[in-house]
């Protein structure tokens, strides 16, 4: 496997774990599980911090992939791909939020932000598999460009 693709991969199947991780973690406060859901939640942001390390030293030091599939497709997967950079960039910084609020035991407010941030990471894994299958799966990757390139589809 190309290393153009071995990195996304890696870093895709990490979200993938995370998500799981706070699915997981989520169901065991439900059944009032604390340690567990501890545990659990920290493996799923240390995976997430995982992702974002390689998401962030590829694109620094490569570059992005960006869209090699068929023009009219185009536009909808720049869309696409701006809800998913949107709601993983939110998920993240709610993340460490609700991290704080756990660490400082603010358990009302832990809660409620908690909530938000593990269905914004729910929702954030599955779109970018989607992604990810858009880019290297369906369609041949076209080149690596410049981030806001790759974003933006310039
Ligand atoms: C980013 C990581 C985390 C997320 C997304 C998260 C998410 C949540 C959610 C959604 C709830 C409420 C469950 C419900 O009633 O539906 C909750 C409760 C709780 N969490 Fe976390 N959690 C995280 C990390 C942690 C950590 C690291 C700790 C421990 C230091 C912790 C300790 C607790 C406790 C004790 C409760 C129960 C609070 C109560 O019932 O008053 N959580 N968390």
């Amino acid at each position: 496997m190309k290393l153009s693709i071995l990195l996304p991969t890696i870093s895709t199947s990490f979200i993938v774990i995370s998500a799981i991780f706070v699915a997981f973690g989520w169901y065991h406060i439900v059944k009032r599980n604390r340690r567990t859901h501890e545990k659990l939640m920290l493996w799923g942001a240390a995976f997430a911090l995982a992702f974002f390390l390689i998401y962030a030293s590829r694109t620094i030091f490569v570059g992005n992939t960006s869209f090699g599939g068929p023009e009219e497709l185009k536009l909808a997967y720049h869309l696409f791909l701006f809800f998913h950079i949107t709601l993983a960039t939110l998920a993240g910084v709610f993340g460490i939020v609700t991290l704080l609020h756990a660490f400082k035991q603010r358990w009302f407010k832990h809660k409620r932000i908690g909530r938000i941030t593990a269905i914004m990471w729910l929702l954030t894994a599955p779109t970018g598999v989607v992604v990810y299958i858009l880019l290297y799966v369906l369609y041949p990757g076209g080149e690596t460009k410049p981030m806001i390139d790759a974003i933006f589809g310039l």
